[in-house]
């Protein structure tokens, strides 16, 4: 009986050693698991991945993002901050507030910091929509430059100097500054940033750049700078793409152009719709407004959860959008998710105010998405 209970006693001791041991044992390899497996532990021989940062994090509130920017990321863009309705909103009164603290918090992560956006003809601030003549433009482009890029040379390392200047056919938009300044504003953007910070890399950035009619406008815009000998060293793709579209070939067939002309490419405002977009019903052009739409349950169809057949295609699309990425890593400079997590995510309020979308690799807890494990198994 004795011996019996003995036994018992050693039994029981071996079990309980036995577990912690297992317990030390699976929280190293969490542990472990953790430190290899984040995004950019996984692309560093790759390319720079990041995110769009908006005010709470900026500021620091949301500390959970900035979790997850730390652990994740090596490379933010200020998702509004930086625009010109903000930096200046009036003639020559700058407001850097929180382009500094946007600057020190991609300082203090030690991280590819990128200015977004210098020459562009939405959120532009009032007194600039009002300019009727060329030097007086001129001359507020000039200083907006000059006293931005100067105050953060050095600190700011990828610039998108213009953005969206080109129409879908390729020809140039009819924005204020094309109407006040003719076509010659672009390369007179792109010269001043040089100026201002010469080691700060150049860019030129556009949404639908996988277009062919689009395609060849920026092949054009850039030649054209290049053969003025004004520096321009990349074509930033904006990438807001869906689960259908656009095609594999059609977005490999612009790295390729873009890198053919010797610059880099960035992807810098990535992030994949699973909502019904207007513009794909019958009947609904691009300039239409959408407010028809809003709260219209057929144009929100997940507000509460995303059915796992669409989580396994957003999935399966990222899988083919990363593997073209990894497959063109020489060309390929930037990948930068436009917000942190779906709760963040400016999807869910465009093109229809107040929907629920799904459209990055974090959900609005912060937790990494199935979506998120799919990137993070690829084959680089
Ligand atoms: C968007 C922001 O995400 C929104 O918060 C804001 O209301 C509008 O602008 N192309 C760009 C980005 O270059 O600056 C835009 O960001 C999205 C489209």
């Amino acid at each position: 009986m004795k011996n019996f209970i003995k036994s018992i006693i050693l039994l029981f001791v071996t079990i309980l050693i036995v577990a912690s041991c297992t317990k030390k044992v699976a929280g190293n390899i969490e542990q472990t698991e953790v430190e290899i497996s984040s995004l950019k532990t996984k692309f560093k021989n790759d390319f720079y991945i990041g995110a769009a940062i908006n005010d709470a994090q900026i500021n620091g509130t949301d500390t959970l993002a900035l979790k997850i920017l730390s652990q994740e990321m090596n490379t933010i863009t200020p998702e509004n901050i930086m625009k010109w309705m903000y930096i200046q909103p009036e003639i020559d009164s700058f407001d850097f507030s929180m382009s500094d603290k946007y600057v020190s918090l991609g300082e203090k992560y030690d991280m590819f910091i990128v200015g977004h956006t210098l020459v562009w003809h939405s959120q532009l601030a009032p007194f600039m929509n009002e300019v009727k003549d060329s030097t007086i433009m001129a001359n507020h482009i000039k200083d907006h430059i000059n006293t931005i890029v100067g105050k953060y040379k050095g600190r700011i390392q990828s610039w998108d100097v213009v953005n969206e200047a080109l129409n879908e056919d390729g020809t140039l938009r009819e924005s204020i500054f094309l109407k006040v300044m003719g076509n010659d504003y672009i390369n007179y953007a792109f010269q001043l940033a040089a100026e201002a910070d010469p080691e700060a890399q150049l860019v030129y950035n556009d949404y639908n750049l996988w277009k062919p009619d689009k395609r060849a406008g920026v092949v054009r815009l850039v030649k054209d700078l290049q053969s003025k000998g004004t520096k321009i060293d990349g074509v930033g793709m904006q990438a807001h793409w869906s689960l259908e579209g656009p095609s594999i070939e059609d977005i490999e067939n612009s790295i390729i152009a873009y890198s053919d002309l010797g610059v880099k490419v960035m992807f810098t405002e990535l992030d994949v719709t699973v909502l019904p977009n207007p513009w794909d019903l019958n009947g609904a052009a691009v300039e239409q407004s959408y407010e028809q739409f809003e709260g219209d349950p057929k144009m929100n169809p997940y507000p509460n959860t995303l059915p796992d057949s669409i989580q396994n295609k957003l999935a399966n699309r990222y899988e083919d959008i990363f593997n073209l990425f990894l497959k063109h890593k020489d060309k390929i400079e930037r990948v930068t998710f436009w917000g942190v997590n779906d709760g963040n995510s400016w999807l869910n309020n465009w093109p229809i105010k107040g929907r629920t979308n799904y459209p990055l690799l974090f959900d609005r807890n912060n937790q990494p998405k199935d979506v998120y494990k799919t990137v993070l198994n690829l084959k680089n």
